[in-house]
């Protein structure tokens, strides 16, 4: 009966973590920048004055920029490692975002 009740538990801990629980109004493009949030702040809104804005650049530099870590053309501290792990399709998909953001005013 216990080993029963703990398959029960089981079943209804995978069923909870199903997609359906999230939002279908994060985009994979959102989920894709949440990881840059944490040094480039949120959507791209960078705070402090010390790392780059993201939020509206232009698709084309934010895109070259994140090509150029990813090959090494560029040189830089941390974003080469971080470039590294996004596909070509995916690096499109985080310029258009951050392209698509309206920057702060300062
Ligand atoms: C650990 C902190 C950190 C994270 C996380 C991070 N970045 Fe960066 N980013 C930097 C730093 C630092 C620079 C300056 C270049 C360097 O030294 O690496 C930078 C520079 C950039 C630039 C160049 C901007 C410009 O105007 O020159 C782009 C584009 C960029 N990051 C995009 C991203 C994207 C997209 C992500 C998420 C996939 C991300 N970054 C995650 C720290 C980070």
């Amino acid at each position: 009966m216990k080993l029963f009740a703990l398959g029960l538990l089981a079943v209804m801990n995978v069923a909870a973590a199903q997609p359906s629980a999230i939002s279908p109004t994060i985009s994979p493009a959102m989920r894709l920048a949440a990881t840059c949030a944490a040094c480039h702040g949120t959507a791209g809104h960078t705070q402090g004055g010390t790392l780059p804005v993201l939020a509206g650049q232009s698709r084309q530099a934010l895109a070259a920029s994140l090509r150029d870590f990813k090959s090494g053309k560029r040189a830089s501290t941390i974003m080469a490692q971080i470039a590294k792990g996004y596909s070509d399709e995916q690096i499109e998909l985080l310029a258009a975002y951050f392209a698509a953001q309206k920057p702060e005013a300062q």
